[in-house]
């Protein structure tokens, strides 16, 4: 299947379950993740689908809109096609990754620091050997929404060539007793049994909080800290195993997190802000998403360019300018439809624009720097 229609239907799954426990937010944050992926959809496909898909992710962008968490739970409209199928899906857990550092616009410096200490040793371990230095695993992930954080851990797998097994909290906490520790080995094992793999543990806040109340989370709790261990163990040194097993997480609540898995030897041995871009940054992805417009179909403004568009939208994620990329050409769309011209206007993106509540002030980021000062 798709690999976004599998990550599509996480979302819808993942949104309706943070509902039943409360959490509002996190269903909101699903939602939108949920509908920006129909939209991506509605844009790849052909024909008939690309209609269903657009109808689709319509009702999802107004069901998001109408959220305000207080509401009767909206009706997502494809809720009823993915009912009844189990969360925790293994296909969508286990890939493989085509996503590489070439498809992440700007981090630059990071994506050299990843590749120096992370990628090279796996991907050309000869350079490394006599040395013993120790293999680092452990990748720590944090930074406000839609920055590229789960698109950064899949990145990694696709260059080392790795599979890609994602773990949410929901897929490994279980009210039985018992019964998280057995999930837990057996997703260890399988990590185990690839020559290389990259565990990604999205979402880190959720299973690993700092305050577990819930009984799934204190058994998760030691038992994730005895696996790591034994990663550790074997992993690490490069006299015991030429097999890599990274373990990347991430989250955008970097407080919530019980101290104890960022530690050196866990996930910190690489603690990684990933922030939202910068001008070039969001130049680049507008320029690389307009550049996907045909232009022996559709008229371009030439008011609308890289750059302008760059400027109107300081403290957007990339996951929100994307969104808005896809707002502005379904408003296009839809003006064509009457006035049979194709033409993509600066008037598109302002509507699109106004349209968003996403805005990531500056001194929101600043919350993450004083956190990471004082942990
Ligand atoms: N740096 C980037 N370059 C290109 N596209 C990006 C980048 N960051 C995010 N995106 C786009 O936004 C989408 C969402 O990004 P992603 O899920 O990786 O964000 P995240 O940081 O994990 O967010 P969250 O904290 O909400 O989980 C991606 O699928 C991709 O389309
Ligand atoms: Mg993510």
């Amino acid at each position: 299947m798709n690999t976004k229609i599998k990550e599509f239907e996480n979302h819808i799954n993942a949104s309706n379950r943070s509902l039943r426990l409360g959490d509002k937010s996190r269903a909101k944050h699903h939602l939108k993740q949920a509908t920006r992926l129909m939209y991506e959809l509605a844009y790849e496909a052909q024909g008939d689908v690309k209609e269903t898909y657009f109808a689709r992710a319509e009702k999802l962008y107004h069901a998001l809109s109408n959220f305000d968490g207080e509401s009767k739970p909206p009706s997502y409209s494809y809720e009823d096609e993915t009912e009844g199928e189990s969360e925790s899906n293994d296909t969508a857990r286990i890939q493989t990754s085509n996503i590489t550092f070439d498809d992440i616009i700007g981090m630059n410096e990071l994506k050299q620091q990843i590749t120096q200490s992370i990628i090279k040793p796996v991907t050309n371990p000869n350079l490394f050997k006599g040395y013993n230095t120790p293999k680092d695993h452990g990748i720590f992930l944090y930074g406000p929404p839609g920055t590229g954080k789960t698109m950064m851990a899949a990145a990694i797998a696709g260059e080392v060539d790795a599979h890609f097994m994602t773990l949410n909290a929901s897929d490994i906490l279980d009210k039985w007793q018992g019964e998280t520790e057995k999930r837990i080995q057996s997703f260890f094992a399988e990590a185990r049994s690839y020559t290389r793999c990259v565990m990604f543990f999205d979402e880190m806040d959720a299973l690993m909080p700092k305050d577990s109340t819930s009984s799934g989370a204190k058994q998760a709790r030691s038992e994730l800290l005895a696996q790591i261990q034994g990663v550790n163990q074997y992993f690490k040194n490069p006299q015991t195993s030429s097999d890599t097993l990274l373990l990347i997480g991430a989250t955008n609540k970097p407080w919530d997190i019980d101290p104890a898995f960022l530690r050196e030897g866990r996930f910190g041995d690489h603690r990684i802000y990933v922030g939202v871009p910068g001008y070039e940054g969001r130049k680049t992805l507008f320029e690389k998403l307009l550049n996907t417009l045909d232009t022996k179909e559709i008229i371009i403004d030439n008011t609308l360019s890289g750059d302008e568009l760059a400027k109107q939208s300081e403290g957007l994620s990339p996951a929100t300018i994307k969104a808005i990329f896809h707002k502005a050409q379904h408003r296009s769309i839809t003006r064509a439809e009457s006035t049979n011209e194709k033409r993509l206007t600066f008037e598109d993106f302002k509507a699109a624009f106004n349209n968003t509540d996403d805005v990531y002030e500056i001194d929101k980021e600043q919350v993450f720097h004083d956190w990471n000062q004082t942990n």
